[in-house]
């Protein structure tokens, strides 16, 4: 009696366990299809950009929202890069706060802080522009962009230049600069590589 209950409910157990497995490899199908003709128009744009491994692992994540568009690769590219500067830009807020900067570093970070936060801004602007532009103002709106990315660029570069990276807070600083540096660069050659392909 028992036993005949336990292996009832034994079957019962495996008629849900197949069901849920029908049901999550089903759904899983149709995403991984569509998401990797995606990953591999991400792969092949990311392959013209300067830093080709850092930008195709910063926006492998956001297929779905890229699917194949070139402009919508390039505003995901630009949302990554402000997205890890403002974070980057919390973190430098504090190391300043911490004890232990060395007298020269103490104004090196104020300019860079400084510096930070007109590209989180330059980086804003371009974002702005991004989700406005349209064949009536295509050609005026991205000159814009690329002349606001290419000042955050600038302004990163100013920022990490002022430290000699020897000292240990001097390397944590330029190395998290370089980062962003490097994401601004892959983002303005996604947008380049848009308005070349706008004609
Ligand atoms: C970029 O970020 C904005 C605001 O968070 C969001 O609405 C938009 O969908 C994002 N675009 C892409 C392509 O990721
Ligand atoms: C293009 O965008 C501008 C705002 O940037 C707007 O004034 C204009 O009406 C838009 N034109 C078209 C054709 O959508
Ligand atoms: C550099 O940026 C990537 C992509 O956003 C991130 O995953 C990584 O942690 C960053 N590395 C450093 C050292 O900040």
């Amino acid at each position: 009696m028992e036993g005949s209950i336990s292996k009832q409910f034994l079957r019962l157990f495996l008629v849900v366990l197949t069901i849920n497995m029908v049901i999550n490899s089903s759904s899983a199908t149709r995403p991984v299809a569509a998401s990797r003709t995606s990953t591999d128009f991400i792969k092949k744009s990311c392959s013209s950009t300067t830093y080709p491994t850092l930008c195709f692992s910063s926006l492998a994540s956001q297929a779905s929202a890229i699917q194949t568009s070139p402009k919508l690769l390039a505003h995901a590219a630009l949302n990554v890069t402000l997205a890890m500067a403002k974070t980057t830009s919390v973190m430098m807020v504090q190391l300043s706060k911490s004890s232990g900067m060395k007298t020269g570093e103490v104004e090196a970070m104020q300019d860079c802080l400084e510096e930070l936060s007109d590209s989180v801004d330059e980086l804003r602007r371009s974002i702005a522009e991004m989700g406005q532009i349209n064949s009536s103002n295509y050609k005026l709106t991205m000159s814009d962009i690329q002349t606001w990315v290419s000042a955050a660029l600038t302004d990163e570069t100013t920022c990490s230049d002022g430290f000699d990276g020897k000292t240990k807070n001097g390397k944590v600083v330029r190395e998290s600069i370089l980062n962003i540096s490097h994401l601004t660069s892959n983002a303005l050659a996604l947008i380049n590589r848009y308005a070349s392909l706008h004609g």
